[in-house]
């Protein structure tokens, strides 16, 4: 079921809270691929009702990027969202979200939102915040599902969680990947056939990474040279970042000791991916 308006979904979950049922949102932009049905499986296991959010943000998109070519497609959404278990898929208008004279934001300041993707992408996560905080007062889940796929995002979002005292479990889920290695993504339908071909490189190097401090390696600087090396060997790969931090403090180190994450993006042409894994003894 489809639902647009706030005011709607808002009777909708009324009625079900008040015979005692429990609710699980999943935040999505839409175009889902199996990375998303494995958050809305998640949610159907362990609430009464799923929702899922299907919105192109546009406070997330600076104006240079791709928020008008976005791949959008409601109708394959519903079908394969009501397949995975959701109860009703939230499709509102930007104008409902943001209405005539919305001005207020939610901020995450300081490194945690400065490194990896912020520095590239310097209001982004302050879209992201602002919008699942409206999504989390809407619709007032007991459980909202993340993706470890933007991992930046899961810790961004548990600092929001924290320090503005929500009461809200915050599930972050494992990356889906294609069977070559490459972490689904909406953006993938972007990549020409050679740049899909090089793509999986992230999830490669990013697994040799992995190795190198398994076997004892963990002098930070050494794994980004490594992981970098690898990358390189693809033609097509443009790298923006390839870091290490801890996870999920992003705080900085120069040896892993602790849980650590490391996160790689990588332009292809026009389009730029993201992957990462965690790095812990
Ligand atoms: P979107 O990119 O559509 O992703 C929605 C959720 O699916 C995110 O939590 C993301 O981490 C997760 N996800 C994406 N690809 C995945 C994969 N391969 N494996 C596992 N999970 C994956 O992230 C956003 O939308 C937006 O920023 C949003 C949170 C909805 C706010 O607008």
């Amino acid at each position: 079921m489809i639902i647009t308006t706030i005011k709607e979904l808002r009777d909708y979950l009324d009625t079900h809270r008040q015979a005692g049922k429990t609710i699980g949102l999943v935040p999505t932009m839409g175009f889902l691929h199996e990375g998303h049905l494995s958050l809305i499986r998640r949610a159907k296991a362990g609430n009464d009702i799923v929702v899922v959010s299907d919105f192109v943000n546009p406070t997330q998109f600076a104006p240079n990027e791709d928020f008008e070519s976005y791949p959008r497609n409601i109708e394959r959404d519903e079908r394969l969202a009501t397949g995975a278990g959701a109860h009703a898929i939230f499709y509102p208008s930007a104008e409902e979200m943001y209405p005539h004279g919305s001005s207020t934001f939610v901020e995450v300041t300081g490194d945690i939102t400065r490194v990896l993707c912020g520095a590239s992408r310097p209001t982004h996560f302050k879209g992201v915040t602002t919008v699942v905080a409206m999504l989390f007062n809407i619709v007032q889940p007991q459980k909202a599902y993340f993706g470890q796929k933007d991992a930046q995002q899961a810790a961004v979002l548990m600092k929001m969680v924290t320090d503005l005292h929500m009461d809200i479990d915050l599930v972050v889920c494992p990356i889906v990947r294609e069977k070559d290695g490459l972490a689904m993504s909406s953006r993938n339908t972007y990549l020409s056939a050679a740049e899909r071909a090089q793509a999986p490189i992230l999830n490669r190097a990013l697994r040799e990474g992995k190795a190198a401090f398994e076997k004892g390696e963990n002098s930070v600087e050494e794994l980004i040279q490594l992981i970098t090396g690898k990358i390189n060997e693809a033609p097509l790969a443009d790298i923006d970042y390839v870091s290490i931090y801890a996870f999920p403090s992003l705080e900085t180190i120069e040896t892993v000791e602790e849980k650590a994450l490391a996160a790689v993006a990588v332009r292809f042409g026009k389009t730029r991916l993201i992957d990462n894994i965690i790095l812990e003894k």
